[in-house]
């Protein structure tokens, strides 16, 4: 599927391919428990953090069903890497791709994670023509809860203690957007819906 060209620009960020020189920055967010605490993985030591980051450097096409694009997110003013997002392409008869997300704490609060995803969600409906928008998380993760609020994407399932997590067992939640929910949603510009003076 046809992504744009990288760099991808939004207003404060820019995605782009993971690089090498991303180790340090990559390890020092996902050895930490409160970043990993919801994830199916972590916290990662050194080495594993480097196969990650081998891994996501490969991550840059859609190019056919279950692949996964994995970009990194840099704060445009100082070219601060701030987290990732990810796009996967779950099913091709179904038009649909999943969305996801995982930020350093140090930059938690700005809205940095909504506006990179909103623009996850602004190339899955205008340049790649999916039908559908999906998130998973585990329906414990509020900050996750309400980012995807904020984007507008409806909340469609919760499946009780269905996947055993890291030792305990962990409710699943479902987001989803569809093309005929995108326009209204793309007009309330996501990534400011929620703040103070633009409810
Ligand atoms: C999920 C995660 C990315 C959310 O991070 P976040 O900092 O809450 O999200 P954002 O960067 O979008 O910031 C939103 C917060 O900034 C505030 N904010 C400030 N300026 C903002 C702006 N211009 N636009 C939107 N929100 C803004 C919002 O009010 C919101 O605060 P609130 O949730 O307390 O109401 C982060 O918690 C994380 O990476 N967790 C670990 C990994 C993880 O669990 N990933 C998800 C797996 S499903």
């Amino acid at each position: 599927m046809p992504l744009p060209p990288f760099p991808i620009k939004t207003r404060r960020l820019v995605l782009r391919p993971y690089a090498a020189e991303d180790a340090d920055q990559l390890y020092r967010a996902q050895s930490r428990e409160d970043v990993t605490q919801y994830l199916y993985w972590g916290p990662r030591t050194r080495e594993e953090a480097e196969v990650a980051l081998a891994d996501r450097m490969t991550r840059t096409a859609l190019t056919v069903e279950g692949d996964r694009v994995i970009l990194a997110v840099d704060l445009a003013d100082t070219g601060e890497l701030l987290g990732e997002v990810h796009l996967a392409w779950i099913s091709e008869e179904h038009r649909t791709v999943e969305i996801g997300y995982i930020f350093h704490p140090d930059y938690a609060g700005y809205g940095y994670a909504t506006e990179a995803a909103a623009q996850l969600v602004r190339i899955a409906f205008d340049d790649l023509d999916m039908h559908r928008v999906i998130a998973r998380l585990d329906a414990d993760n509020a900050a996750s809860t309400r980012l995807l609020e904020r984007l507008g994407m409806r909340k469609e399932a919760h499946f009780v203690r269905n996947e055993f997590v890291r030792g305990r067992w962990a409710d699943e939640a479902v987001f989803a957007m569809l093309d005929s929910e995108w326009p209204s949603a793309r007009v309330a510009e996501p990534f400011v819906r929620g703040l103070p003076g633009h409810a």
